[in-house]
This record gives structure tokens, sequence and C-alpha cells, in this order.
């Protein structure tokens, strides 16, 4: 490495220098292992740009990069990854930050205001990348559409909002809005157009979430402007870079030559494109490039050129120059371009715009990932790749199958570079395609790719020329020459469809044990594109035929058009003569949306850095059960910088135990590890990279223990239970089993997997030691929990242990108990170490340790009469709980509650069993074990509508409770809205109409099927036990009139904050711009429940009125005195008079009666109801669906606000539409979680929300027992998104008649592709089953 030195000139730069926000950043020592986004928030100290996975997976990290180029003097501005960025590759550029922008105090920037107003932002930990695209966006284009909103949020997700609100914000800013908002205000015309309140009636005027003419104009004039230094000193982007960091040298060489000396004498430096797959390698494998190579000066690598055999590609020319450069040949000259539509079509759904605008064609290929998406398409094209080195100089190497050696390694030697690509034209009589089927459409990775290539003989159907490539087939992209051979000659035809498959299953034959898993649906998928193909072609060649295919199987090969979105928010304001400054019932925006829209608001991990503050990392154990022999830390402590390791070994046993009801857990592991997410030690060091580094040597000695539990079934074999089943009786099952007819019972079971909260902010916390006390600020839904153990964990009192939460980015009922993993031991070393210790849990740690949704499994069976109405009903349920009880037991309850879903049973046996496996230990999550639960009613009330031949809406709709029926928890049921919600939503979906719409289409369509299904819910609410149904409130008025409260409740973007802010603007008569809320902490309130069960609104609600009941009293005298007077003069003189201007209020609600020995007594406050309809699109041979449209109607009684709770909703909705469709949970058969990030584990992104998306509130429905009759909605609505799960299941039905196979079948949770697709059986899945076993091991299991 010394010698390198002789290769760099010796003038390179060794200093970066770059602009963040206008200002000049010179960093003479920079390291080339910096992120961007590290370097921003550790080193800039600029919080706004978020860490949410550090993989280029959510977009959190968003920023935009602009940079002038002198050739044709224009500034050229990206979104980009601030997570994949090196820094090194900064020089010379321009960087721009959420705080760059705009800010709440001076100016915000109308991308800002638009997301804030709209209620676009909820825990805002997503805002700020969100805003950051929006803003490159508008500054690289000056007219935008529709699509391009779509394209541009590609990279970013959102686990709050259901995105529909941040749509309906930014499409203020498409052309036609923008353009007439603008200029419209002349003459008579309002800006707002047809939306313009004087074209509404009174009611849809005031039915309005947010008012669109308030929004200040964008005026792209006023951006910020380039730093002029960066446009005339032109060197920066001239010079060679030399920056060397600890392990890691930055080259940035100025010419080929130099590129190609370098590699000669270290063939293993890196050339480095976007980042996108090094720093991925770099990150997650803990691979060290010791010397990367920046080609970004080299001329011939960045170039796009058309030749007279096609066009050329420089190598690190970026997938956005690419496709911008294919769309203009094709349009430029339309005909020949088959490869090049099919590349630019296939880059649309390729990774997210912000991987896109940095990630090369070179990176692609020289990766080498056999589920590439660009490697099928340049395979069967047979691309030219032009090749250099310094010994062998040129060579071109042809693209074919054998170019990839084995599994990511290619032709192309160490010691060469990939100069250019060579793409052919097509020709008249030949055909391309390219496919590409992955778990979700936009921004995931491919399960099977093809590209498809063949050339008819002139004014003929046979086939001259065929080549067939395929991606997620094998360990490369591979050519399937054989079938590809085979087709020569043959005519286009069902015949030679026939030699296709056969070929095609002989070249491909994958077993269960196949990375990646899924192996029959791949091999499903490899027919099944190319049969696609196969129609397309068919369609295009009608003539040649000499017979035409059935119109209905064209559907085969139709391509979903894109839809744009529409919404639609139904609510009432009741205004009953109230007060101006009254907000309650109002939409007003979450209080901290403009703060989280300008990167302003502050999370556990922005707390600013003390000088001498350590970091901590978690050892987890790699043993799914296993005894610990030994623990060396020998080796970590010797990496500079790491000063302690925290084992079982620095604890007493009675101080080392966690468990939020059963202490059945340990901080550190002691003896013996139960599961992956057990915590052996902590590393405890001075920067966070030498505490990561020192975790990777901390060494364990494990013997492995059996058995290995993963799965429900796993543990019904081996009996493995916590305790006895939760039983509960009603009625004589028995005897109505007895004497019900074979053909009245019905039975089955359902199935579903783990869901993972996906909380955008990972786990994170802070604490500081202060002489004997200690400062814990955690990232937890219950901080006095966290106190409270913390203080047992260290042996000191509970007073001395302050615990605090300022927001939270998402909880979800993730972050209720499993908080403790990461906080106590933080807690711990800054207490021993006495120094400030800060954690954050990488998005892999967190997802592998943390805890998941219960996976279920639920047999029922049930008996009913002629007319379909329930007479008993039995459930078995078995929930994967983990490996310790945490609140399972809790769970369980809400489970066995919510079993009747709507519908009345009279007659019920349950036998609920925890399953104790060796999973991480599952836990709270939204709905709680209610969507398991609803989930299998629905199921059983479908069975008895088609054991009877019925429509399931008539035997819903029987069964469906009324008024006054008591619940198989024998609590009866007043105020009972669900027929309600069931009859609007029937008639506001238009559902009888659509649903013979779409038996129209199912009959036009042989591939393609519609579905529809409605559903109701009921959701109840209490926390179950009276302990926790208790809050406490302290308001606290100052003498300028200001208002502080606090509550014992957390704000995790659910808008409770804000509401309590409209519950005080009520009972004191003050306007909400007067109150805040600071942040949660128990050295105010002290003993408070976790933020949980829907609940805190209400609980908190009351807490607040009680404690500014108190202070109105108090201030009374003085508005009697003075009644014209303000708030202010009457709060000055109460205080002259010194009144005391601080209350406390609490809240005990009412005593919960259920017994269940007996099962009687209320068990619930009250019920929170609803009913939705979805109706979907399934494509049949691949399984995808697109949900065209959700009507949802909900009884919230009389809403707090409108904004938050309808933002609830469709959160909610899009959340449990994650959990029945793509979410899954995929784990090894010992336990070892697989999908440890956003690229394998996929939550729903822009793309896949309704279509249309319509949500109204149930009017005139006031709930007597909550705080100005509202209702809890935080969990009640999730269980909504079954609607889909059901439509796609009729749409399945559908084909499945159509192919002449069974009805009836099952579908488990969640209804990924693979299941649909599998479910849609027909001549292609017949071939591919069964998949044979080689060595009896499957890749993965379902838990
Ligand atoms: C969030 C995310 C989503 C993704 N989605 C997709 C997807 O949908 N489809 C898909 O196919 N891939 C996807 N990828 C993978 C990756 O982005 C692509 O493979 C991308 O093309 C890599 O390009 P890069 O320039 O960033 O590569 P880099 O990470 O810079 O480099 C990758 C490799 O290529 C080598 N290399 C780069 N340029 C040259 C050259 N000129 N000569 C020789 N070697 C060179 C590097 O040395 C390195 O070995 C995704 C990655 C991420 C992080
Ligand atoms: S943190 Fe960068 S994309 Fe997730
Ligand atoms: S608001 Fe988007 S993740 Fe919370």
């Amino acid at each position: 490495m010394e010698n390198i030195q002789k290769l760099i000139p010796k003038d390179a730069q060794t200093v970066l220098v770059f602009f963040v926000n206008g200002k000049k950043i010179t960093e003479p020592a920079p390291d080339p292992e910096w992120t961007l986004l590290w370097y921003l928030r550790r080193k800039l100290r600029l919080t706004g740009t978020k860490y949410g996975c550090g993989e280029g997976g959510c977009g959190a990290c968003t920023v935009m990069l602009s940079q002038y180029n002198a050739r044709d003097d224009k500034i050229k501005h990206i979104a980009v990854n601030a997570c994949l960025t090196p820094v090194c590759a900064m020089h010379g550029l321009a960087v721009t930050t959420v705080e760059g922008i705009g800010s709440s105090q001076e100016k915000l920037h109308a991308v800002q205001e638009r997301i804030a107003k709209s209620h676009g932002s909820q825990c805002g930990f997503c805002t700020p990348g969100i805003v950051m695209s929006m803003y490159a966006l508008l500054r690289n284009k000056t007219k935008i559409q529709e699509k391009d909103i779509e394209s541009a949020f590609q990279g970013n997700l959102c686990r709050c909002t259901g995105y529909r609100p941040i749509i309906e914000g930014f499409k203020t800013f498409v052309e036609a809005w923008e353009t007439q908002y603008a200029n419209g205000n002349k003459g008579n015309s309002c800006v707002m157009g047809e939306e313009c309140c004087r074209n509404m009636k009174t009611n849809e005027a005031k039915s309005m979430l947010y008012d669109k003419s308030s929004f200040q104009p964008y005026d792209p004039t006023q951006e910020p402007i380039f730093p002029p230094e960066l446009k005339i000193n032109t060197t920066y982007q001239k010079e060679y870079l030399y920056f060397k960091g600890e392990s890691v040298l930055w080259l940035r060489p100025q010419n080929l030559h130099d590129v190609l000396s370098i590699k000669k004498y270290y063939p293993h430096s890196k050339i480095v494109g976007g980042n996108s797959e090094i720093g991925v390698e770099m990150k997650f494998k803990k691979i060290t490039y010791p010397i990367l190579l920046s080609p970004s000066l080299i001329t011939e690598m960045n170039f796009c050129s058309v030749t007279n055999k096609g066009v050329e590609i420089g190598s690190s020319t970026t997938l956005t120059e690419i496709a911008k450069f294919l769309r203009d040949v094709v349009t430029k000259n339309p005909g020949r371009f088959n490869i090049f539509e099919a590349i630019t079509d296939m880059l649309h759904w390729f990774a997210g715009n912000q991987v896109r605008n940095v990630a090369s064609l070179a990176g692609n290929i020289i990766t080498a990932s056999p589920i590439s998406d660009l490697n099928p398409i340049l395979m069967a094209s047979n691309a030219v790749l032009n090749v250099y080195s310094m010994d062998k100089g040129q060579r071109q190497v042809v693209m074919n199958e054998s170019f990839f050696k084995g599994y990511r390694r290619t032709v192309i030697e160490d010691q060469e570079i990939l100069m250019s690509i060579e793409i052919p034209f097509t020709k008249e009589s030949q055909f391309f395609k390219a496919y590409k089927q992955a778990k979700r459409k936009e921004d995931d990775i491919s399960i099977v790719t093809a590209a498809f290539n063949i050339t008819l003989k002139e004014n003929s159907n046979v086939v001259e020329e065929a080549t067939l490539c395929y991606g997620g087939m094998g360990p490369t992209t591979k050519c399937a020459t054989k079938t590809s051979k085979a087709m020569q000659y043959l005519s286009w035809n069902q015949n030679m469809l026939n030699v296709v498959f056969e070929n095609l299953l002989q070249e491909f034959d994958l077993d269960i044990s196949v990375p990646g898993g899924m192996a029959e649906y791949r091999k499903s998928l490899c027919l099944s594109l190319f049969f696609r193909f196969y129609v397309d072609v068919f369609s295009k060649i009608q003539k040649y035929n000499g017979t035409t295919m059935p119109s209905q199987y064209l559907s085969a090969a139709t391509e979903e058009s894109t839809l744009s979105w529409k919404s639609s928010q139904y609510f009432e304001i009741t205004d009953n003569n109230r007060k101006v400054s009254d907000s309650v019932g109002k939409p007003v925006p979450h209080m901290s949306a403009f703060k989280q829209a300008c990167g302003e608001a502050l999370y556990c991990d922005d707390i600013p850095h003390f000088e001498d503050e350590l970091f901590l990392t978690l050892v987890f154990s790699t043993k799914t059960h296993a005894e610990i022999v030994s623990i060396d830390a020998s080796k970590a402590l010797s990496v500079p910088g790491v000063v302690a390791f925290l084992s079982a070994l620095d604890l007493e046993d009675n101080r080392n135990k966690l468990g939020p009801i059963f202490k059945d857990e340990e901080i550190f592991a002691s003896k013996v590890v139960t599961s992956r997410s057990c915590v052996v030690g902590a590393v405890i060091a001075k920067s966070e990279s030498a505490a990561r580094k020192g975790k990777d040597l901390v060494s364990v000695i494990y013997n492995a223990l059996h058995p290995v539990i993963v799965t429900i079934e796993d543990a019904i074999a081996h009996k493995s239970y916590f305790s006895s089943p939760r039983v509960l009786k009603k009625g004589d099952v028995v005897d109505v089993f007895k004497n019900t007819k074979p053909n009245r019972i019905i039975g089955g079971h359902v199935r579903s997997g783990a869901q993972e909260h996906f909380y955008l902010e990972t786990m994170s916390a802070f604490a500081i030691r202060r002489e004997d006390e200690l400062e814990i600020i955690s990232s937890t839904q219950n901080p006095a929990e966290i106190g409270h153990l913390a203080s047992q964990a260290l042996g000191i009192s509970n007073n001395k242990v302050v615990s605090k939460v300022k927001r939270l980015g998402g909880g979800f009922g993730g972050k209720e108990t499993r908080a403790t993993i990461l906080a106590i031991p933080v807690a711990i070393a800054s207490y021993k170490l006495k120094k400030p210790v800060r954690a954050i849990l990488d998005r892999d740690e967190d997802m592998q340790a943390t805890g998941y949704r219960h996976p279920c499994l639920i047999k029922y069976q049930a008996t009913f009469d002629n007319d379909g109405r329930i007479t008993a009903a039995k459930f078995e349920i078995y929930a994967n709980a983990g490996n310790s009880m945490d609140i399972s037991c809790s769970m369980m309850e809400r489970i066995v509650m919510h079993l009747d879903n709507c519908y009345f049973i009279p007659n019920i046996d349950v036998e609920g069993y925890l399953c104790k496996t060796n999973m991480p230990s599952n836990t709270a999550f939204r709905g709680f074990g209610g969507p398991q639960a609803m989930f299998a009613a629905e199921t059983l009330i479908r069975d008895v509508a088609a054991a009877l031949g019925k429509d399931y809406e008539e035997i819903a709709d029987l069964n469906l409770y009324r008024e006054g029926h008591l619940t198989h928890f024998n609590q009866c049921l007043t105020y009972c809205t669900i027929s309600r919600c069931w009859k609007e939503c029937i008639e506001s979906s238009n559902y009888w109409k659509r649903k013979k719409s779409v038996e129209e289409f199912n009959k036009c369509n042989r591939w393609k099927k519609k579905g529809i299904s409605m559903l109701p819910t009921k959701y109840g609410i209490s926390f179950q036990g009276d302990l926790l149904m208790q809050g406490g409130a302290l308001v606290l008025i100052y003498t300028d009139g200001s208002v502080l409260i606090s509550i014992g409740g957390i704000e995790m973007g659910q808008g409770l904050f804000t509401k309590m802010i409209q519950v005080a603007s009520r009972v004191l008569e003050v306007d909400i711009n007067k109150i805040h809320i600071s942040e949660m902490a128990t050295n105010t309130i002290p003993n408070s429940s976790p933020t949980a069960a829907s609940m805190s609104s209400d609980i908190y609600g009351m807490a607040v009125v009680d404690a500014c009941t108190t202070l109105t009293k108090r201030l009374e005298p003085y508005r009697i005195k003075n009644p014209t007077g303000t708030w202010e003069d009457w709060v000055m003189s109460a205080y002259l008079d010194r009144v005391h201007l601080s209350a406390t209020g609490f809240y005990v609600a009412p005593k919960i009666e259920y017994n269940p020995e007996t099962n009687t007594g209320n068990l619930f406050e009250y019920f929170t109801y609803g009913a939705a309809c979805s109706e979907v699109l399934v494509d049949c041979l691949t399984g995808d669906h697109t949900v065209l449209r959700t009507d949802i109607v909900m009884d919230l009684g009389e809403s707090l606000n409108p904004a938050i709770d309808i933002g609830q909703i469709e959160g909610a909705f899009t959340q449990g539409y994650g959990y029945y469709t793509i979410e899954e949970m995929v784990f090894s058969p010992t336990g070892e979680l697989l999908s440890r990030g956003p690229g394998a584990y996929k939550i729903p992104g822009f793309s896949d929300i309704p279509k249309t998306f319509n949500v109204s509130l149930l009017k005139g429905a006031p709930n007597p027992r909550a705080v100005y009759s509202s209702k809890a909605v935080g969990e009640p609505p999730l269980f909504l998104a079954a609607s889909v799960f059901f439509a796609i299941k009729e749409a399945i039905r559908s084909a499945r008649v159509d192919a002449g196979v069974s009805r009836e079948f099952t579908l488990d949770t969640p209804a990924t592709c693979a299941r649909i697709r599998m479910a849609c059986e027909d001549e292609i899945t017949k071939q591919v089953k069964p998949t044979i076993t080689r060595n009896g091991k499957p890749w993965n299991v379902v838990a």
C-alpha cells in the first residue's frame, strides 16, 4: 500500500471541500468509510436527515445533491440516499438538507408547508426525506405531472400516514394546479377552481381537512442559489483526489491511464459507481475494500451515444441518465427499439429514484447478482462489453451464457475495468420483452426476471432465433439455452408453447432448499412470464397464425395501466354555538408537523452530543437455543476507543431481570440463550464505529441445546406452551354440535404470519448520570417502565431516575415493552461508567431482536341453521409467543375476545395456547391479537355462506350484532352502530352495482381477475385490566398566559398531544397557539401506563379536562370581575392575587366488571365500529394485485380531530394491508431472521395504496363513554384491510372456476404474490408441482 504513493500525483488533493446548505465545508481528514449521512448527523450536527435503514431502502436520509456542469452551463439536482453516499464523493458538490430549504421559525418552504398542512406528517420521521424527494423533483423540473410524483417517491417509505395525505398535498404542485393557483386569482375566478368553497354546498365546505387556498404559492425563483464558488472554481471537478482514511483509501484519478495503472498494481481496488452495492457490502457484510476508485472524471466511462449498430453507454452512466437517453432515442426514432423500451420500462421498476440517480449500469453488471434486473436484458440482447486493462488493452466481451462464471462472478478480471456497453437496435421481425416480478411492485429486488428475444422468419410465424434469459432461477443470470434452441424453426403456436414449458422445467429445476425459497412459485413464474410473452407476440402476428386467440386470453399480456389517485373524506363538524377558541372537533394539523417538515423535531438520537459521551452496542446471541460456555471480550477491549464490556457478570442475579408482567427475561443472558434476540453483552466505546468493531470481536462459545422450536407446529409437536390454555365457554357447544346435521357444520383453519413493526425510527436510548441521579431518554411507549426497571437494575430508588420521551418516530406497540432491551443496558452503562451513553439499533438488529406481531394458527368449527345463522362455534388458537411471556397473555385475552368480530355466536368454546418457542419474544402490535381473531371469524362466515351456496353479505348481515345483543363474553352491546356502518358502506361504495361489473369483467378476462369484498369490524376499547386504566395530567399557566401541559402519554405520531391541546382549549377557553406540550417525563407524571391500547386520548383527555377545570374555576372570579378582559388579563390578575396557577388532573376509568371465572360483567368500556369495501385486480399469472378502490365507514363518535382520526384510519388500514398481503417475515428453519431490512421485508409503498380511497366518519353517533363523545381510533381500523385479502380471494376463486378446479381453497396470510399465484391453479402450476426435495430442509419456514 505504501508504494501506491508512486502512482499518485504529488499535487493530489487531500482536503475534501463541499457545500452544505450554502456553507462551505472543508474537511482536512476525510475517511472514505464515512457516509454522507454520518457526516451530516455526527459531524455537522444536522440531524434533520434521518437514519431509517442504512441500506437505501426507506428514503429517510434523502438529501439533494447539486452539481455544476461547465460544458452546458447547467446545474443538475438529484435526490440521493445519504446513507449510501460516501462523503468523499461530495468533493465540489453542493448538498441541500431539509434544514437548508426552510424553517418553522423563519420561512417554510412550500413543500414543507404543504405536507404539514395536508396532514402528511404524523410521527414525522419519514417527513424530511419525503420533503427532500419532492424538493429535488421541483428543482429539477419546472412543470411536473402526477406521474413524476409517482416515480419521485418510489424510494421513500412512511409507516404512519398511509401516504394519501402526502400525495394529496403534493398534487398541488402538479402543473395544472400550480399554474391556476399562481395566475388564477385575477378576475372573478378563485384559485381553488372547482374546489372553490363558492362551488360547494355548505356541508362539503365544512368537510375539508385543510384549506388549500392558504398555501403560499411555490416560486422557484426564490430558491437558494447554487454556491458561486463551485461555479467559478472548476478545479474542484478536475482534481485528482487522494483521501486516506483509517483503513480505506479514496482515489479519484483524472484519466483512464491512471485508473488502469492502479488496477494493474492493485487489482483488488474497487471502482465505485453509485456505491449502492459496495455501501451495503461494507455495512452489512463487513467487507472492507482498501482502495476505492471513483471514475467520475473519466470521460470514456461517462457518456451515451448512438452508433450505427445501436447505442453505446459509458459504464458509469447513472441509470437515471440512461433512462432519459434511451427515452429520447426512442421518441426521436420510433420503430427499432424494442430492447431500449424494455430497458426503460424495467428501469421504472428498478430500485427507487434515489438509487437510480447514482447507480451505474456497470455496477449492476459487475455485481453479477442472480436477481439483477438488467443482466437478463443485456444477455438476451447479446450486448457487447468493452473491457480494458493496462496489460491486455481493450477486449470485447459478449454478454452471453458464458459471461457469468458463478455466484457473483463474471469473466471480467480484477485488473480490468468495464468501459462501456454496446446495446444493439432491434430488427423488424424481432420481438423483445422483459418482465420483472417482485414482492412489491416498486423499489424491490426481483424474485424472477426474464428477458425474451425472438426473431421470426420474415412474414411468417416461424421462429428463426430465440434467446430466453432469466434471473432468479439459479446462482447467476441464466440463458435457457436448451429451450431457446428447441424453439428454432417451430411455429408460434400451442405446440411450441408445450415444447418451451417442457424444456424450461428441465433447465430450471429448483428444489425447496434453494436460496430465496419459493421454488414452486419461481418455477411457475418462469413459465408464466413466457406465456405472457407468447400471448403478446401471438396477438401481434395473428395474421400469420391462421387462428385468432379468444379475447379473454389477451388479458395475459395486458400491462396494468397507471391509475391516478383519487380520494375523499367525509366528516362532520358540530358547531353548537362554540367559542372561537374551542378547537375540539376541528381538523387542526399535528402540532409538531411544521417542525417535523423542517427537520427541527428532535427524536432520541437527535439529542445534541456531549463531549465525553460513549456509544453502546449490544452483542446478540448468534445461536437460537444454546448454553453459553464462555464469553471472551478481550479482542473487543483491545480495539482503540473501546472502554468497557458489560455482561451478566456485572449484575447480581436478582438485578439481571426483565419482563413487563413476569420477570422471565435477563438483561444480559447469563447461562443459556433461548433466542437470537438474547443480549449476551454490551460493548461501550468512544465512538460508534469502535463500538461496532468491538462488538464483532466478542467471542462467545456456545453449546447447542435441543430442541430448537421455531414454528407453531414445532411447539405443538413438543407441547411447548406458556402456562395452561386460556379457556372460555358459553352455552352448550357439545350439545349443539351433537344435534346438528353434518351438512350444517363447517370447519377449517387460518394461519397468519409474523409482522414487523417497522417503525421508521429504530430503537434508541441515551442516558446521562448527574451525581447519583440518572436521566434516560429513550424510544419507548412506556417511559415509566424504563425508569422503574433501570432503578431496579441499578439498585437505586425510582425517584433518582428520570425517564423521558419527547416523541417517537413511530411505535405501533413495538416500543411498548421491548424498548427495555436497549434502554436498560444504556442506563446501566451510564451509571456505572459515569458518562453519557448513547445507543441506536441498526435496522437489521432492530428487526432481529425486538419481536413481532404474533404468528397465529386458529382452528375453527361452527354449526348453523338453514338460513345461515350461527348456532355454535369452537376455536383452538395457537399463537407463537417467542422465548418469553412479555405481554402475550394479554394479547391472548384479546384474541379470545375478538373471535366473534361482529357476529352473534350464542354458544362458544375457545381454547387459546401461547406457544413457547425460540423466536424473539413477540409483543404488542396495533390491534394486539384482534386482527388474527377477526380474520378467523370472517373466514368462518364465508365458509358458512359457501356451504349454503349463499352470498357472504347475506350471511354476514344475518349474523351481525344488533343493539342489546350479548357478546360471547356476555357484554351487552349498547350504542351498537355496526349495522349502520355496514349499510352506509354498502351504499357509499355502490357495492351491488360494482359487484355486478366485477362479475362482467371476470367473464371477459381469463388471466386478470377482479374481486370485491365487504367486511365489518368491532374493536373493544380498554386495557382489559383496571390497573392500567388511570392517567395523570399537570397543567401550568404562566403569567404571559401561555399554558404548558404534561401528561403520562407519549407522542408517537398518533396526534395525542394535539388532541390534548384541543381538549384544553375547550375547557380553558384559550386559543391552541397558547398551549404547549413539551415531552413526557416521569418527574412530572409518575407511574403512567404505557401509551397503548388506543386508550390514551380517552384517559389523558379526561385527566386534562380535570386539571383544566380546576384552573378554570380558580380563574372564574377574574373573568367575572373583568368580563371584557383577555385571558392574559385574568391570568395576571390571578397571579397578582397569589392564585395557584398549576393543577394536576387525574382520571380513573370505570371499573372493569368482567370476571373470567364466570365469563360475566363488562370487559370493555365501549366498542369502535366500522366497515370497509375493497376491490382488487389480480394478475393470475404472476400473483400481483392492485387495490382499485377502498371505501371505509367508521364510527368514531364525535371526533376530537377528524384530520388526525382519518389519518389514523388510513394509516392503520395501510399497515393492515401490509399485514394481510405483502409483509412476509422470512425465517430459516433454525430461527434466524432472513428478511432483515427494507430490502427483504416489504411494507406498503406509495403506489400500493388504493387508487381510490374514500373514508367517511359516521355522523350523528356520539359516544357517551369517552371524552367529548369521541372514540378511540388507533387500532380499530387495521382489520378493515382484510377486505383486500378477501377481495383477492374472490378474484382467485373466479380464476379457479375458469380453470375448472375447486372453488374452495385455503389462503394463508399474508396473501403474497407467491401465494396468490399458486392459488390460481392452472395448467402451469400443475406442471411445477411437486417440488423435489433434495436435502429435506426447506430454505425458510413460517414461524
Ligand atoms: C435500495 C436498493 C435497491 C436496489 N434495487 C435493485 C433493483 O431493483 N434491481 C437490481 O438489479 N438491482 C438493485 N439494486 C442493486 C444495485 O443498486 C445495482 O446493482 C446497481 O446497479 C449497482 O450500481 P452502483 O453503481 O451503485 O454499484 P457500486 O456499488 O458502485 O459497485 C458495484 C460493483 O461494481 C463494480 N464496478 C462499478 N463500476 C465498474 C466499472 N466501470 N468497471 C468495473 N467494475 C465496476 C464495483 O467495483 C463493485 O464491485 C438495489 C440496491 C439498493 C441498495
Ligand atoms: S436510511 Fe438511507 S434509505 Fe433508509
Ligand atoms: S409519519 Fe411517516 S413514518 Fe411516521
